[in-house]
C-alpha cells in the first residue's frame, strides 16, 4: 500500500491503496464515482474512458500510480449540471439505449471537441472508434456531435485579454 495524491475533477484526493490498483478501480471503489465503467478491463471497448491532462485514456489500464502526477477528469467533473454542449446534444438526439457506454463515449467526444471542434463525419468515427457500443448508437452519436460542435462554435468566445483602458 501506498498513499498517494490524486487531483480528480480539480479536488485533490489523497488515498491509501496498491500503487498497481487500476486507476478506474480508485476512481469507482475508493473515491466513489461510480460514472465511470468496467466493461472489458483491456483497453478494448471504452466505457471506463476519462481525461488524462484533457487527453481520453483507458482507466482500467493505468496503474493508480502512473496517473498522479495528471489532471484526471471524469463524467462527473466536465459540467456542474450535465449541461455540457455534449451531454445536452446526447439528450436531444436520445443516443443511450442501455447506456452503458454512454459515459466513455461522451469524455472521448469532449475531447475531440476541444482538439478539432469541426470534425467530419471521417474524423469523427477515427476518434470514436475505440468506444465500443453494443446496442449500435453509433448514428446518434455522430449527430449528437455535430450538434455539440454546432453549440460550441456558435457560442460567444472570451476575450484572451481584457482591453485596458486607459487616458490618451
Ligand atoms: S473497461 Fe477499460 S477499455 Fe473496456
Ligand atoms: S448504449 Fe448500450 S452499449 Fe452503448
Amino acid at each position: 500500500m501506498a498513499s498517494i495524491k490524486l487531483t480528480i475533477n480539480n479536488q485533490v484526493r489523497t488515498l491509501d491503496v496498491d500503487p498497481e490498483m487500476p486507476l478506474l478501480w480508485a476512481i469507482r471503489d475508493v473515491v466513489g464515482l461510480t460514472g465511470t465503467k468496467f466493461g472489458c478491463g483491456i483497453a478494448q471497448c471504452g466505457a471506463c474512458t476519462v481525461h488524462l491532462d484533457g487527453a481520453p485514456t483507458r482507466s482500467c489500464s493505468v496503474p493508480v500510480s502512473a496517473a498522479a502526477s495528471s489532471k484526471i477528469t471524469t463524467i462527473e467533473g466536465i459540467s456542474k449540471n450535465g449541461d455540457h454542449p455534449v451531454q445536452k446534444a446526447w439528450i436531444e438526439h436520445q443516443v443511450p439505449q442501455c447506456g452503458y457506454c454512454q459515459s466513455g463515449q461522451i469524455m472521448s467526444a469532449v475531447a475531440l471537441l476541444k482538439q478539432n471542434p469541426k470534425p467530419s463525419d471521417e474524423e469523427i468515427d477515427t476518434a470514436m472508434q475505440g468506444n465500443i457500443c453494443r446496442c449500435g448508437t453509433y448514428n446518434r452519436i455522430r449527430q449528437a456531435i455535430h450538434t455539440a460542435s454546432a453549440t460550441i462554435s456558435a457560442a460567444p468566445k472570451m476575450p484572451k485579454s481584457t482591453p485596458k483602458i486607459g487616458k490618451r
